[in-house]
């Protein structure tokens, strides 16, 4: 019997996301370079052994799963070479506002594109975020008429995903900022050919370039909301941290996980990524070590007391781990590797230790 058995501790595994039918959207965070697209890539390979329909999208700017899969993806989901079920999706919400501001521009009659394009441009630079909120909403309209099974965010560092769990106040900031304009200025803001002595406005249904964008914004406003009641509900949704044993990763994973809970989103997995012998602990090693070090070269003994300094200092924060979420949270140890993990076959190769716990002894 394993010692996760013994202690009805939650497995050491992410099979428990694989396992729950119910969900259909798993978000992937935590801070810079942890391992989050690393994780976010052996996770969905493992979903895509269990569904039908797999989607991974990567909504950070400096999009690393075209890296990862060593593949180039784009906006529009693209099979993963070697699978037929697995997709990926890389959003650019600077492209995507350009897109909405085209579209809505593209509606409206020539007097008032531009005036449109103004109205736009000013909502982006008074109101950060807004380009993502807006990027976001389109997303998830898109998504939602496919047919995926699941989807797996592979989401920016913290402060990024954060700012996701903002969006609706940020909607209403933009909603508020339009209407002010619309009080305050009126008739001069309406319309271009309005002031001319023409129509009202030229928007598809005679509607004023302040309308029109009033009209978008409640749209995406009422998208958000619908999608921020999804991911407040565990059944649909969860959200997986990715750390590495060090105080800041740790520290931040606090922050997050306190966060996430303040806005009613699910978290119960933390995977500890780039853990040296994770099988093992310290005091095993340094007992190896004190047996071995007579008959070792210099350069060997060092080598070794320098991994030993780094294996101590990792347990320590391991350790911190299980004493703040051992209870309630799924702890994945993942192994540091001496290669990169890039590429189908190295995704796939190390996915299997996401789900095949390795067995360790919990004090
Ligand atoms: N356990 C590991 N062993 C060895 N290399 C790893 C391990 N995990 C990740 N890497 C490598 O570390 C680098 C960073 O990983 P990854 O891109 O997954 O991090 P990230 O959190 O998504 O980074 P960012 O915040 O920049 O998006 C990659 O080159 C990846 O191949
Ligand atoms: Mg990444």
């Amino acid at each position: 019997m394993s010692a996760f058995e013994e202690e009805d501790i939650p497995e050491p595994s992410l099979a428990n996301i694989v396992d729950q039918e119910s969900l259909k959207w798993v978000f992937v965070g935590g801070k810079g370079g942890v391992g989050k697209t690393t994780t976010s890539c052996c996770l969905s390979i493992q979903l895509a052994k269990a569904r039908n329909k797999v989607l991974v999208v990567s909504t950070d700017p400096a999009h690393n799963l075209s890296d990862a899969f060593c593949q180039k993806f784009g906006r529009d989901p693209m099979l993963v070479n070697g699978f037929d079920n697995l997709y990926v999706m890389e959003i650019d919400a600077n492209q995507d506002m350009e897109k909405i501001q085209d579209e809505m521009a593209a509606t409206a009659g020539d007097e008032d594109q531009s005036m449109l394009q103004s109205l736009m441009g000013d909502l982006t630079s008074s109101i950060p975020g807004i380009d993502e909120a807006m990027s976001f909403s389109e997303l998830m309209k898109q998504v939602q008429s496919m047919d995926y099974d699941i989807v797996v965010f592979d989401t920016a560092p913290t402060g990024h995903t954060l700012r996701l769990l903002s969006f609706p106040t940020i909607m209403e900031k933009a909603l508020g900022k339009i209407m002010d304009l619309k009080d305050k200025f009126g008739g001069m803001l309406n319309s271009m050919s309005g002031l001319m002595g023409g129509a009202a406005g030229t928007g598809p249904n005679g509607e004023s370039p302040t309308d029109m964008m009033l009209g978008k914004l409640t749209e995406t406003r009422e998208i958000i909301n619908k999608v921020n009641t999804m991911f407040q509900d565990p059944t649909v949704t969860t959200f997986v941290c990715v750390c590495i044993p060090e105080f800041l990763s740790i520290f931040e994973t606090e922050r997050l996980v306190q966060e996430l809970g303040k806005f009613g989103i699910d978290s119960h997995n933390v995977v500890i990524n780039q853990v040296l012998f994770p099988e093992k602990d310290a005091d095993e090693l340094a007992e190896w070590y004190e047996g071995e070090k007579g008959s070792m070269s210099k350069e060997c003994g060092e080598i070794c007391a320098k991994m030993l300094a780094r294996k101590k200092m990792q347990d320590k924060y391991i350790g911190q781990c299980f004493d703040l979420y051992g209870d309630d949270f799924h702890i994945i140890l993942q192994p540091l590797l001496d290669h990169e993990v890039r590429g189908v076959e190295k995704l796939t190769e190390f996915s299997e230790t996401l789900v095949n716990p390795v067995d360790l002894e919990v004090d």
